[in-house]
């Protein structure tokens, strides 16, 4: 059977880049990470994705006259690839209106915060700054808004007494990097379905 294919946009440290392709090395992943798509070729996770094996497509933004042009290319890439599903991984763009109406219910996010509060930059700091008790982790759709998509996925992440936003950070993204290989393995075994903005996850 053919494998299910995905890209993994990403801009930094990368941490969920590894941990979706440990679990494809795990067989936990249900696909494959065909590409990563980066748009700091410096990023460390350009380095993670080499040394996984997995094809990059970097590039700088600036050489580009518009963001249609390079988005027209990562298209190319993806078609190439027969990518059935992107994956958002700290990708710090936003993607064109039409680029997210082509891949429509094919692109997920990760968020560390419980969506809607705090969509952004900073979630987490945003967090402790407005003194919530609980925050946590959200997989979402993309749409053409900033964090607004269908929720797929959610998990709580407790704000203990005298947390740093270092301390809380780690928190979330251990939670995170479990969570998200979590929702592609649905998506791999078809088990995602979107009515309006209600996800129902099928047994
Ligand atoms: C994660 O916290 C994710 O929620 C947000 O960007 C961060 C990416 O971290 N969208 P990493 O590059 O995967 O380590």
């Amino acid at each position: 059977m053919r494998s299910f294919r995905i890209a993994v946009f990403a801009s930094g440290r990368g941490s969920n880049f590894q941990a979706l392709a440990d679990a494809q090395l795990r067989g936990a992943l249900g696909g494959v990470i065909s590409i990563l798509v980066c748009d700091k070729p410096q990023a460390p996770v350009v380095e993670l994705a080499q040394a996984a094996n997995v094809d990059v497509f970097a590039f700088q933004p600036k050489e580009y006259a518009t963001k249609e042009d390079y988005e027209r290319e990562i298209a190319v890439e993806l078609q190439q690839r027969g990518v059935e599903l992107i994956v958002l991984a700290g990708y710090m763009r936003l993607l064109s209106p039409s680029f997210v109406e082509f891949y429509s219910g094919r692109i997920i996010n990760i968020h560390p915060s419980l969506l809607p509060a705090f969509p952004g930059k900073d979630a987490i700091g945003q967090a402790l700054d407005y003194g919530v008790k609980m925050t946590g982790v959200t997989v979402h759709f993309v749409d053409g808004g900033m964090d607004t998509g269908p929720v797929i996925a959610q998990k709580a992440v407790e704000i203990k007494e005298g947390d740093t936003a270092e301390l809380l950070a780690q928190r979330i993204h251990a939670v995170e990097q479990k969570l998200y290989s979590e929702v592609v393995s649905w998506f791999a075994q078809g088990r995602i379905s979107l009515n309006g903005r209600n996800v129902t996850i099928t047994e």
